[in-house]
């Protein structure tokens, strides 16, 4: 499994834009992709690929219980592209994180439970 992420002290540099065309080429080109839409109040990610399969839950999920199963992974129109989509648009998540002694790390956690997938 590989992890790709777009980081950047500055804002709309277009991390979103090239992390979703990325996502969109891997899958076109036979990779399973799961897109991890991370942002609260403008959640870009989550409305750049139409959703077919919509799942129950999406980031909070994933944050709060370290889960990484179908109920937060949702399928996207692109075969092999699914995401799990954000859910934070009150920014509830970022005082979450920052009072859980684990809270940099639940991404990581997550991911190590699909590792095997
Ligand atoms: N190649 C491009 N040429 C012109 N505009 C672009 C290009 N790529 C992206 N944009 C536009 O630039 C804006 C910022 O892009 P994007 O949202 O991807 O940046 P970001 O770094 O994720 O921003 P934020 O810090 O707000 O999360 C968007 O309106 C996007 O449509
Ligand atoms: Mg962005």
């Amino acid at each position: 499994m590989n992890v790709i992420i777009a980081v950047s002290s500055k804002g709309s540099v277009t991390k979103t834009t090239l992390i979703s065309n990325l996502a969109g080429l891997l899958a076109d080109s036979g990779y399973r992709v799961l897109a991890i839409d991370a942002e609260n109040t403008q959640p870009a990610l989550s409305s750049h690929y139409p959703i077919v399969e919509q799942a129950t839950n999406g980031f909070i999920k994933l944050i709060k219980e370290r889960c990484l199963g179908p109920e937060v992974i949702s399928k996207t129109s692109i075969d092999g592209l699914d995401i799990v989509v954000s859910d934070d648009r009150s920014d509830t998540l970022s005082e979450y994180i920052l009072h859980e002694a684990d809270g940099r790390y639940r991404i990581s956690q997550a991911l190590k439970t699909a590792e095997d997938h």
